[in-house]
């Protein structure tokens, strides 16, 4: 039975100015254990399907299973199997960080639950905050209560919905140390995140939402392989040659070429030297899913994946 069930899930969501379709049949399973990335670009409909996931939104059309339960018909069981951090910061300013776990253990009828919560909180790096009130907390330690309270009831499926936007380099790996440990004990894991070097090290399928439909669905290493081969990467003094339009990645200075051979690296810096200009820096380097989503994000857009 897998962990996590989409099947044909559409959303439209109504609008003063008229109705607005967030998803559109979107169909896929996670599996038990399995630590799987959903990716997009904003809008996408990624926050949208966690919350229907969640049961704090409902899906115009389809079904969703959580370990076999319906998240509608069977809500409460539901919602037991799922530990959910959301993306937007919300909590209660009364209560301590302590306190505020210990209410969240009661809302899923967990008793004595103190040695756990202190894992969670040292894990966390929350330890020295336990008795600090939520107000008192910068954003990101908001963001580590957040996913604290998400696990105080060791649910069996973990989602989390952009868990390290502006969490600091430091606690980014402290976390995902945890969260892999985690998985590795048996916890299937479902991740957004806009920080695809992340998605990249940590998810082993990863699907990729464009307006609503899902457009990739693969093993990360299957899609890595997929990609053209290698990236061409170099700074320039002037603006490139109209040939370059809609293939290179320009940043600034820097441009990025993705390139299938030496062949076409020679090529493109031919064509370079002849309008005139002086290149610096010149790397290459391995495609990485950061092209292969812009890839897909630009190419594949209208044509989803069944
Ligand atoms: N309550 C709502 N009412 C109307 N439209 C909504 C509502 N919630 C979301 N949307 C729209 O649905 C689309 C998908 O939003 P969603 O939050 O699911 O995107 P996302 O993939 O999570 O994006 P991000 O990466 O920015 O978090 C967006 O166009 C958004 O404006
Ligand atoms: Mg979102």
């Amino acid at each position: 039975m897998p962990a996590i069930s989409f099947q044909s899930v559409s959303k439209t969501y109504s609008t003063s100015r008229g109705s607005f379709q967030a998803l559109d049949g979107v169909s896929f399973d996670i599996e038990e254990g399995e630590f799987f990335g959903l990716l997009g670009p904003n809008g996408a409909g990624k926050t949208t399907l966690i919350s229907i996931l969640a049961g704090l939104v409902r899906a115009s059309a389809g079904k969703v299973l959580v370990r076999g339960h319906d998240v509608q018909a069977d809500y409460a069981q539901a919602r037991r199997q799922l530990g959910v951090v959301p993306q937007e910061l919300v909590f209660d300013p009364f209560f301590t960080v302590r306190e505020a776990l210990r209410i969240q253990s009661g809302y899923f009828g967990v008793k004595n639950n103190d040695a756990w919560i202190d894992e969670l909180l040292t894990s966390l790096g929350l330890a020295d905050k336990a008795n600090s009130n939520m107000r008192q907390l910068s954003g990101g330690m908001k963001r580590r209560v957040l996913v604290a309270q998400a696990l105080v009831h060791r649910p069996p499926v973990i989602v989390l919905d952009e868990p390290t936007a502006g969490v600091d380099v430091e606690l980014r790996q402290t976390l995902w140390q945890f969260i892999a440990r985690l998985n590795k004990e048996g916890h299937a894991v479902l991740l957004t995140t806009h920080y695809l070097e992340e998605a990249e090290a940590l998810c082993s399928r990863i699907a990729m939402l464009k307006t609503g439909r899902v457009v990739a669905l693969e093993r990360t290493s299957d899609l890595l392989k997929a990609a053209s081969s290698n990236v061409l990467r170099f700074k320039v003094d002037g603006p490139l040659p109209p040939a370059f339009e809609g293939k290179a990645r320009v940043t600034g200075r820097i441009v990025q070429l993705p390139a299938h051979d030496a062949h076409e690296i020679e090529n493109y810096l031919a064509v370079i030297r002849q309008a005139g200009l002086r290149v610096e820096d010149v790397e290459i380097r391995k495609a990485d899913l950061e092209d292969v989503f812009l890839d897909v994000m630009s190419e594949k857009g209208q044509e989803a994946v069944a």
